[in-house]
């Protein structure tokens, strides 16, 4: 879904009184003088709200509403509570509920008192998003106007926080869209389009892939009839080794000849999350000319039962040379970020690579829906990209690695076996990538399976796509890589 329309203008208390648009204020324990105005217009209505109990039961970041205050032509009145000092994401949940209480009327935020208000505009963009392939579709909400002194700078200030949200946006559509509609190939055309913002973008189909050896990639969707292709996206804003990002986006994940039980696979349509967040975050680097170099490679493949499809028991090799025997088909995510990791260093000896994935169930087990898994070879490494998580309010959570653990993928078959089995399936399944980290690379893996597509809604997204990350790694590339 695009962004809603949102605009800046300077306070015209007047417009107040004829406007129907919802009119949003913000308090804590006082009104500030310019809501005071509004508040003489409907004869002290602002001020018995701040006295009533009801107001005391509202959280930093929560509203009351006041229904057809007399004085105004609104329908309502949001009454925010926002402290003074607000914390970033207290801004930003303010600015949430804004977004779920809008109407096709549109609203009039008065923000001339909002200290961040880039954190507020974001957080109003990230919320106010749907997705649905209803036929009948819902009224979308009418545009936003942020009543401040001076709204050209406003405009400035907020660029980045717009298309951020776009990006987030574009992530989730990617994650909600059915596998039918989101196909291989139309997830590279999507890619491609985004040479309109200076991307340079360039697709690998099957025989390219062939010729690089990519065969564990390519085992993956051989039983597919959508062709499996490898993208890879550039954004050189500065000079020097890149950071690779890089994403697992499997369209759907059947299980294959390891096939899943029905109960719960149509899920399996989120399983190319991890290549919808490095194409977010691409999105976002080139839309505000981000000064850092960065290159996003995602592996696009269906995973699908067929006659041609891999079975258990086949060995593949990989670009590195190493053998893989595949027990379980359905392990299929490792096999694609195995080849994936190989070919980045390779071909862009990469300063650090971050590799993103819905890749296993057993992380959910572990962590839930409210934090990602991050696993590193370097624990300073970690600590910056779980600082950006923390910064964004995107839950994550450190995992770790131990030779101990890749023990479980011994065999005698291969140099590898894809599964290690029920116990730590999380970790075993990093170890399992650890092995395709050259030596002295920073690499660290996210597994993404819980937050991508939690169970329910969070501040700020509507159950469905979170675009989980989008922003940590925006804002990681932000502090750490631009010069
Ligand atoms: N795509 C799944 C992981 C997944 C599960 C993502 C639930 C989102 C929600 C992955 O390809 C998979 O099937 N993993 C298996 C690995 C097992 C066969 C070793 C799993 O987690 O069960
Ligand atoms: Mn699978
Ligand atoms: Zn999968």
């Amino acid at each position: 879904m695009a962004l809603i329309s949102i605009d800046f203008a300077e306070t015209d208390f007047d417009s107040l009184t004829q406007d129907r648009k919802t009119v949003v204020v913000f308090a804590d324990e006082t009104l500030d003088s310019n809501v005071k105005r509004i508040d003489r217009k409907m004869r002290g209505a602002l001020t018995r709200a701040l006295a009533s109990d009801a107001w005391d039961e509202v959280k930093p970041g929560e509203a009351l509403t006041l229904a057809f205050p007399t004085g105004l032509e609104a329908k309502a009145v949001l009454l925010v509570r926002l402290p003074r000092r607000a914390a970033m994401d207290v801004t930003r949940k303010a600015g949430a509920t804004i977004a779920k209480s809008l109407t096709a009327d549109g609203a009039l935020i008065v923000a001339k008192s909002v200290r961040e208000l880039s954190a507020l505009v974001e957080g109003v963009a990230l919320r106010a998003y749907a997705w649905s392939m209803k036929s009948e579709a819902a009224t979308a909400p009418g545009s936003v106007t942020f009543a401040v002194s001076d709204p050209t700078a406003a405009q400035n200030d907020c660029a980045a926080a717009l298309s951020r949200a776009d990006a987030v946006h574009f992530t989730r559509d990617l994650v909600n869209d059915p596998a039918n509609v989101l196909t291989t190939t139309e997830f590279a055309d999507r890619l491609l389009a985004m040479r309109d913002l200076g991307l340079e973008v360039e697709v690998l189909d099957e025989a390219a892939l062939d010729k690089l050896g990519m065969r564990a990639l390519l085992a993956v969707g051989q039983g597919s009839e959508s062709p499996s292709k490898v993208v890879v996206m550039r954004w050189a804003g500065a000079k020097g080794d890149p950071l690779a990002l890089i994403g697992k986006g499997v369209v759907f994940d059947t299980g294959g000849i390891s096939i899943k039980p029905a109960a719960g696979m149509e899920e399996m349509t989120m399983d190319m999350g991890g290549a919808g967040v490095v194409a977010g975050v691409m999105r976002s680097l080139a839309a505000r000319k981000a000064k850092a170099n960065v290159v996003g490679i995602v592996g696009l493949v269906e995973n699908m039962p067929d006659g041609r499809a891999q079975r258990p028991g086949d060995v593949v090799r990989s670009m590195k040379g190493d053998t893989i025997e595949v027990i379980n088909t359905d392990a299929e995510g490792r096999l694609v970020l195995a080849d994936l990791l190989w070919y980045a260093q390779e071909r862009f000896k990469p300063a650090a690579m971050i590799d993103l994935a819905t890749l296993t169930g057993a992380i959910i087990i572990a962590l839930g829906y409210d934090k990602a898994g991050v696993f590193a070879n370097d624990d300073a490494f970690c600590g910056t990209i779980l600082k950006a998580c923390d910064a964004e309010s995107e839950g994550a959570w450190h995992m770790p690695l131990a030779p101990a653990y890749d023990t479980l993928i011994k065999t005698r078959m291969a140099d590898m076996k894809n599964t290690g089995g029920r116990a730590a399936g999380s970790i075993t399944a990093a170890q399992f990538l650890q092995r395709f980290v050259k030596p002295g690379v920073p690499w660290a893996h996210i597994d993404i399976a819980g937050v991508a597509l939690p169970v329910a809604e969070t501040t700020l997204a509507p159950k469905g796509a979170t675009g989980w990350g989008v922003l940590a790694l925006d804002t990681l590339v932000r502090t750490q890589y631009e010069s």
